[in-house]
């Protein structure tokens, strides 16, 4: 068993587990985005920054960082409040989250972690590219304005239903998911239409045709349940 402190609270762990796993067992809340259960972490979107104190107050990604003995962890603070929201407003400033215009509208982690975080401006200069919005599946499509490149679909086609369907194609800014390496997603020879990728996505970059907005509502959890209820090797 690690023990280590999360805000000032004794906290124990299993090795293996993250700063994360410890925090959610002790009810002790760490924003998280690309984050999800059953999926492996990447530490991709830095919502869940924790400060470590007995690191010189380093900051590390809560999701992708082990719980190690005698951590003494800083999961809530003024200065970690401001590096969350900048996060944030870097998020919706680079690419389209007008989200009175979005499917995904009352159904957006992007949006509930804006309102939990009080993040009610933005401070940089939008960017907006006009980028494609891909409705050849028969079932699904990927407007690629309201991605965040969280890799939550990536992981979820991979991980979970075993087709890598989905990569990402470019660097930086210019990053983009695709399937098989380009092709429009309807043509894909390897995509299922499982869904995995459109429960696991947190915005409403991938959303399921044929649905109104008040029913874009999304089970990301039912990663974890298909995952738990697979028999062991
Ligand atoms: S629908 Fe299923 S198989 Fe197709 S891209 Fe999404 S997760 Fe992969
Ligand atoms: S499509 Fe959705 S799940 Fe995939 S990277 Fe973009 S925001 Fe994340
Ligand atoms: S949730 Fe940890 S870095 Fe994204």
């Amino acid at each position: 068993m690690i023990s280590l402190r999360i805000d000032d609270t004794p906290v124990q762990a299993q090795p293996g587990q993250t700063i994360l796993d410890a925090a959610r067992e002790a009810g002790i809340r760490i924003p998280t985005l690309c984050h999800l259960e059953a999926l492996c972490p990447v530490g991709a979107c830095r919502l869940c920054l924790v400060e470590i104190r007995n690191w010189n107050g380093r900051l590390v990604p809560a999701c992708a960082t082990p719980a190690q003995e005698g951590l003494d962890v800083v999961a809530h603070s003024d200065r970690l409040a401001e590096v969350r929201r900048t996060v944030l407003e870097l998020l919706f400033a680079e690419r389209n989250h007008i989200c009175a215009f979005c499917v995904s509208n009352g159904h957006c982690e992007l949006q509930d972690l804006a309102t939990e975080l009080g993040m009610d401006h933005v401070s940089f200069p939008y960017r907006f590219p006009a980028l494609r919005v891909d409705v050849s599946h028969a079932k699904y499509g990927l407007d690629h304005n309201r991605c965040v490149l969280c890799g939550r679909c990536v992981r979820a086609c991979a991980d979970v239903e075993g087709a890598f369907t989905w990569g990402f194609a470019g660097r930086g800014v210019h990053t983009l998911v695709e399937a098989d390496l380009g092709e429009p997603w309807g043509t894909s020879r390897t995509c299922t239409g499982c869904g995995k990728c459109v429960q696991a996505c947190p915005t409403g970059a991938l959303f399921e045709k044929g649905k109104a907005t008040a029913e874009q509502e999304k089970r990301p959890e039912v990663l974890a349940e298909i995952t738990e209820r697979r028999p062991r090797a």
